[in-house]
């Protein structure tokens, strides 16, 4: 993008201080096209460069700046690749079997105490746009519902209503929306009288955007003459966020010490699973990840790795194809733990961590992104020209003192929702289609049978397991049309 910009001096309108630090942080070319820009749009750059983060902004371009060598160059994108030649991937219990070393009936019982006792309290991460679906909004507003066409966002605070109903205690739910899908994200909640969540007890904060820099200048890039490309900071600027919005006090007030994250984009996601909660309450655990078993490198899922005594997430996108696709002698992928982004964490573990959540890595991902140049002229290119900047919050696993992993089986609480219709997998298709194998299954186990391939869905807000379908539906029904089971 500063391809044929001439460098100008910086308007003389522009403040003092504000000149200073765009030159400090080599930034100065951001002003072009400054002669062109009315009063209105002008006071809107000022006001966009006066928010940013500058120490930060420097460090940022300092990344891109060292990533021009050629060696440099092949490094992993997320380029905060901890050593794994002796990682392993560390044990896991897993959800409804019998074998664990905790049975599970017991688990249950602890996560169904803790529930009751209003001690769990949940993050949603809504924070992602629909644009890789070709869905323009806030990806929770996506209808997903195979039957109902309920949204993303109605099922999963569905679950949450369900569950507090059946414990008598309410889950507080903080939802974590972006500069993207915050006005959005609130009016549907609003608009939908929150699924039936009490008022008080939702809580939403906005994630914060870091400006995106052109992959060999450093620059920032421009979205528009007078504004400036933004992109969110990853879920990891979740925590710092939700101390900024005093989410961690309003926890605490309402005598709250478990928090379960979960993201907008899997209606099957279970993050108040009570034998779930029961292995993080058990073990003592700090921060429980779910995983789901990994048996494709292909698989985008991050994946858990121990080494040394410390428990991290690696990204999949970090992960160098040799380690991706490494097998155990039994045929397995050695680094088998998928996580399915459902973290149980305890809050004091949140509280300690909140002091180094601005330290997080910044991970960077090599975008295709539009931009203006130096003629004014809008370009959309074809290949990555600049780098996203992101936080992930599983950075922080390292921090906990103990770390429990717990297996899910995927057709029970794994069913993401990413690509648009036509993708070899996780598309709306594929979703709905795990979603009515699933109802089925558990009509099934609730004596119910469903005629062959006729679509079913559980209302989420009703049902959260096969006990709870009698009070619907008698044993030895049976479905013959598309139905509701529940609503
Ligand atoms: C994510 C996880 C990956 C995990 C997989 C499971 C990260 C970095 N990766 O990958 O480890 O195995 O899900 O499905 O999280 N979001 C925000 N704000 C942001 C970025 C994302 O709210 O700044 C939300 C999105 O709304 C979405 C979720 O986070 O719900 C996942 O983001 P996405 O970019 O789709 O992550 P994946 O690459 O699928």
């Amino acid at each position: 993008m500063g391809a044929g910009m001439t460098h100008r001096p910086l308007p003389p309108e522009l403040p003092a201080d504000l000149a200073l630090q765009l030159i400090t942080a080599g930034q100065e070319r951001v002003c072009g096209g400054w002669d062109r820009l009315d009063e209105s749009r002008r006071a809107g750059l000022v006001a966009q460069l006066r928010s940013l983060d500058w120490p930060l902004v420097t460090e940022m371009r300092q990344r891109v700046l060292a990533k021009q060598g050629p060696e440099q160059a092949a490094a992993p994108p997320g380029d905060v690749l901890p050593n794994l030649d002796n990682a392993v991937t560390p044990p896991c219990l897993r959800l409804r079997d019998d074998h664990n070393p905790i049975p599970p009936a017991l688990a249950a019982e602890h996560g169904i105490a803790a529930l009751a006792a209003g001690r769990i309290a949940a993050i949603l991460v809504a924070g992602g746009q629909g644009s890789r679906l070709g869905f323009d909004g806030p990806k929770g507003l996506y209808k997903i519902g195979p039957v109902s066409r309920a949204s993303l966002l109605e099922i999963l605070c569905g679950k949450l209503v369900a569950v507090a109903k059946r414990h008598g205690a309410a889950v507080p739910l903080a939802v974590m929306t972006s500069s993207a899908t915050d006005a959005v994200t609130r009016d549907f909640f609003s608009r939908h009288e929150r699924f039936g969540l009490p008022k008080d007890r939702v809580l939403f904060f906005t994630q914060r955007d870091l400006p995106v820099l052109c992959d060999t200048t450093g620059e920032i890039v421009r979205a528009d003459l007078g504004q400036l490309a933004m992109s969110p900071d990853g879920h990891g600027g979740m925590l710092g966020s939700l101390v900024a919005a005093g989410g961690l006090e309003w926890f605490a007030r309402q005598g709250v010490d478990h928090v379960i994250s979960f993201q907008v984009d899997n209606p099957l996601a279970m993050p108040l699973d009570s034998e779930f909660l029961g292995y993080h309450l058990l073990t003592g655990s700090e921060f429980t990840p779910q995983v789901v078993h990994k048996a494709d490198p292909k698989e985008r899922v991050g994946v858990v790795v121990a080494d040394g005594g410390v428990t991290r997430i690696v990204e999949y996108s970090d992960l160098p194809a040799q380690l991706a696709t490494a097998r155990l002698p039994d045929g397995r992928l050695k680094f088998h733990a998928g996580s399915i982004a459902i973290h149980a964490f305890t809050r004091d573990f949140l509280e300690r961590a909140s002091a180094n959540a601005d330290a997080l890595p910044l991970h960077m991902a090599h975008k295709a992104v539009p931009f203006i140049d130096g003629a004014g002229a809008r370009v959309v290119p074809d290949a990555p020209n600049a780098y996203k900047f992101e936080r992930f919050i599983f950075d922080l696993m390292p921090l906990a003192r103990t770390v429990t992993l717990v297996e899910v089986d995927p057709v029970e609480g794994f069913a993401p929702l990413k690509n648009a219709s036509g993708a070899a997998a996780d598309t709306a298709e594929h979703v709905m289609a795990a979603m009515v194998a699933h109802a089925s299954r558990l009509l099934g186990r609730a004596g119910v049978t469903v005629t062959g391939g006729v679509p079913v869905e559980l209302a989420a807000n009703r049902i959260v397991n096969a006990d709870d379908v009698a009070e619907y539906l008698p044993p030895g029904s049976t479905i013959k049309e598309p139905r509701v089971i529940g609503s």
